[in-house]
């Protein structure tokens, strides 16, 4: 078992009972650092050095200088000043166009909601409070009526409306995405942007639920944000407030391109896909070694996901090996570069495959079908009546927090 040090560990299972999820990053950095590792922590933190104006800063991250923008840069009355003689029309009422519509709203926008009419989306937005004919529309007639189009359908989604909402996005509009794969990915898409409209992205860093609930506890989501054409010269500073209306902390500027590669990667790769691959094969060989499903859950998931990442994301990966026993720090120093020899093959096929577009051809050629609920429904029960992850279900009841 690799642990950190006991007292640590009692630390932080308190302050997950104590704390929200979404909380225990910082609460387990405050409190599971022993006072040896908090200087560690401050002295990495010390090395981004910031020069700040306002709330802008240049930060060196490991070296490499970046600018980052945060929300003290644009406070309400900026907000309201840019977007004056604006109509937010946010396109779609998923996770994204749930959070960013209400959270543009609250921050004093002008917003309207666009989704086909009396499909899951319209009800939802409805139980939400936006009104049919005042601030709910069909699609095309909330393109027709807004200045900014948000074009937050699903990413297929934004392929198929494409022709129906083209003709509404005239000269001197602005199109904002929270991705960039509709438009770089342009020749399977379909979406070209007109010449005549700023095109701009905001694509926040997290899901949709995640946004709404950092912006309700008065905070931010980091979030990416970058500028494909801009015609009215204005287009970088909007593109900036607009990722704030919607509910950004933090925000990071890199290009539509960068986004999406990056996106892609992330998601496919240590996000989720290399995640559960990587998980269900320790599984299994634990479990065709003789090891219990509870033993093999608890080695492989609930310690990674309870104690061991949280610390990792607190404090970082070398404070995380150096407050584990020395035989656990022998055998992840060792093992580490097998790990690492082994996958970067796979992660430089992924990179590829996004980069050819052939991800983005098979999200479009899966998506695009009328069964994909159905599909997606029926591969996610498969993962869910696993064994390993059947195992999950009894091993969380017996959390902490759960007894
Ligand atoms: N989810 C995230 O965490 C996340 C994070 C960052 C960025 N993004 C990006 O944000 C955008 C929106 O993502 P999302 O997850 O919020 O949305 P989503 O769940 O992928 O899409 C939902 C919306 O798309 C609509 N839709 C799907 N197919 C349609 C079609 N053929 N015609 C008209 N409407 C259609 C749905 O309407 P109905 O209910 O009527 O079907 C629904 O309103 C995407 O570009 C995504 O990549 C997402």
């Amino acid at each position: 078992m690799l642990a950190p040090s006991r007292s640590a560990a009692r630390v932080v299972a308190r302050a997950v009972q104590a704390a929200p999820r979404r909380a225990l990053s910082q609460v387990a950095a405050r409190a599971a650092a022993p006072a040896a590792a908090r200087p560690m922590a401050v002295a990495s933190t010390a090395a981004a050095s910031r020069v700040a104006s306002r709330g802008v800063k240049t930060i060196s991250f490991a070296g490499t200088k970046e600018t980052v923008y945060e929300r003290a840069d644009f406070p309400k009355e900026k907000l309201a000043e840019i977007f004056k003689n604006d109509t937010l029309a946010v396109i779609g009422y998923g996770t994204q166009g749930m959070a960013q519509s209400l959270n543009a709203r609250d921050n004093g926008l002008k917003v309207i909601v666009g989704v086909r009419e009396g499909g899951h989306s319209w009800k939802k937005a409805v139980q939400d409070g936006w009104v049919p004919g005042e601030t709910l529309f069909p699609i095309e007639e909330a393109c027709a009526k807004g200045t900014v189009i948000m074009n937050l359908l699903s990413d297929a989604g934004q392929k198929l409306a494409w022709d129906a909402m083209r003709p509404h996005i005239t000269q001197g509009k602005t199109l904002y995405f929270s991705h960039g794969f509709g438009v770089v990915f342009h020749d399977q898409t379909g979406i070209q942007p007109p010449k005549d409209v700023d095109v701009i992205l905001a694509a926040p860093k997290g899901s949709g639920a995640t946004v709404r609930s950092l912006f309700l506890e008065g905070r931010g989501i980091n979030s990416s944000v970058a500028i494909y054409q801009d015609v009215s010269g204005q287009a970088r500073e909007r593109a900036f407030a607009l990722g704030v209306a919607i509910g950004s902390g933090y925000l990071y500027e890199t290009t539509f391109k960068q986004e999406v590669y990056s996106d892609l990667t992330g998601e496919r790769g240590v996000l989720m896909g290399a995640l559960q691959g990587m998980f269900l094969a320790q599984y299994e060989v634990l479990r065709a070694h003789g090891h219990s499903p509870s033993e093999a859950f608890n080695e492989t998931v609930e310690e990674a996901t309870q104690s061991l990442y949280p610390l990792v994301g607190a404090n970082g990966m070398d404070w995380m090996y150096s407050n584990c026993s020395q035989t656990a720090q022998r055998g992840a120093l060792d093992w580490a570069p097998k790990f690492h020899q082994a996958t970067k093959p796979v992660f430089e096929q992924l990179y590829e495959a996004v980069a050819n577009g052939s991800e983005t051809r098979r999200t479009l050629d899966v998506n695009s079908r009328p069964d994909v609920r159905e599909r997606l429904t029926r591969e996610l029960k498969e993962i869910a009546d696993s064994e390993m992850w059947q195992a999950g279900v009894e091993v969380r009841k017996l959390r902490p927090e759960n007894q």
